[in-house]
């Protein structure tokens, strides 16, 4: 969806024209605002968001950069919490039917999209769940002030940019010639991505996790990968939603784990077949579900470049990919 001059508040439209400009890896434009790049429409989202989110103590947001694994955390965090309601997970759970981000919704995608348009979200079931990529610096007040939980999963930045890229090609118009990787890969080095520089969102949350451990917890998509039930078993705790005893010997953490696996999802019929919205398709959230992938696509000296960029802005704060 690309917007229109008439789909802008009057704040976005007198803050765009003060703000750096890119291009951005589709065909959209990106605003630098607050130290990250945005593209329009969810510059738009953003503010509404500000302007109208009203978090509740019980509200659980889950927070990613772009390709980190957020449709892997909306699955376990929707069937964690939901378990007691879909006992029978084999028969007729949502997520079989259901693409992960029709069941958890991304603020700025699914609630804030319309600057004219406010959903009532008093009305959600508790606790309510919610995702979201913006940064922490521009999160509503309410979400920073309340007692509502953030989980934060991020991704080694070279699989994060490998994904980055074929999901971006996929995506974007088919009329168009595929992305230089180069020109990608350079934007992304210079911090230019949704919600870029990569590192800046990271480092916000992971000090916000060492600050405020009983607020934001913070994840790692290749030690989920290495230990999906020890990481479950912690995120319920982190919510306080932990697996009792008998649960644990019942099998349900590890056919929660099942349920949510790349294997288990990306073969369901809904989505290898269906669409979220805005054109992308379910199975474009589905790709390889790998660690290391990005050995089938960078060079070596692409490689070196970003280990150097990541390992001075994220090493010496105790962050390692
Ligand atoms: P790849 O492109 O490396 O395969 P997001 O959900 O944030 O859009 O991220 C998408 C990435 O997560 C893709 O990575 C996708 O394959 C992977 N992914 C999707 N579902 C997953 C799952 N259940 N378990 C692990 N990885 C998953």
């Amino acid at each position: 969806k690309y917007l229109q001059e008439d789909d802008l508040s009057q704040e976005c439209k007198e803050l765009i024209p003060t703000l750096p400009l890119e291009k951005g890896w589709i065909s959209t434009n990106f605003h630098q605002y607050q130290g990250f790049w945005i593209s329009t429409m969810f510059l738009q989202a953003t503010l509404s968001c500000q302007k109208h989110f009203q978090a509740l103590d019980t509200d659980i947001l889950l927070v990613t950069t772009p390709k980190s694994g957020t449709t892997w955390l909306k699955a376990l965090t929707f069937a964690l919490l939901n378990r007691n309601k879909y006992p029978n997970i084999h028969n007729n759970h949502p997520l079989l039917t259901t693409n992960p981000h029709v069941l958890v919704p991304f603020l700025e995608v699914d609630i804030y999209y319309d600057k004219d348009f406010v959903p009532d979200l008093k009305t959600l079931s508790l606790p309510r769940l919610f995702s979201t990529h913006i940064p922490y610096v521009l999160l509503p007040n309410s979400i920073k002030e309340s007692s509502c939980k953030v989980v934060y999963l991020c991704r080694d930045p070279k699989d994060t940019f490998a994904s980055l890229w074929h999901f971006s090609n996929k995506v974007r118009p088919q009329c168009s010639e595929p992305l230089p990787l180069e020109e990608s890969f350079e934007k992304f080095c210079r911090g230019v991505c949704l919600f870029g520089p990569f590192w800046e969102h990271v480092l916000e949350y992971w000090k916000e996790s060492l600050e405020k451990p009983e607020k934001v917890m913070f994840l790692k998509y290749e030690e989920m990968k290495v230990k999906p039930n020890f990481y479950l078993k912690k995120l319920a705790e982190f919510l306080g939603y932990p697996f009792s005893k008998e649960e644990e010997s019942e099998g349900v953490v590890d056919a929660i784990v099942n349920l949510c696996s790349f294997e288990k999802l990306s073969n369901l019929e809904v989505n290898k077949t269906g669409k979220v919205g805005f054109g992308v398709e379910n199975k474009d959230y589905f790709r390889r579900g790998q660690v290391g992938d990005w050995k089938n696509l960078l060079t070596v000296e692409m490689v070196e470049q970003l280990n150097t960029i990541v390992e001075e802005k994220l090493g010496k704060h105790g962050l390692n990919f």
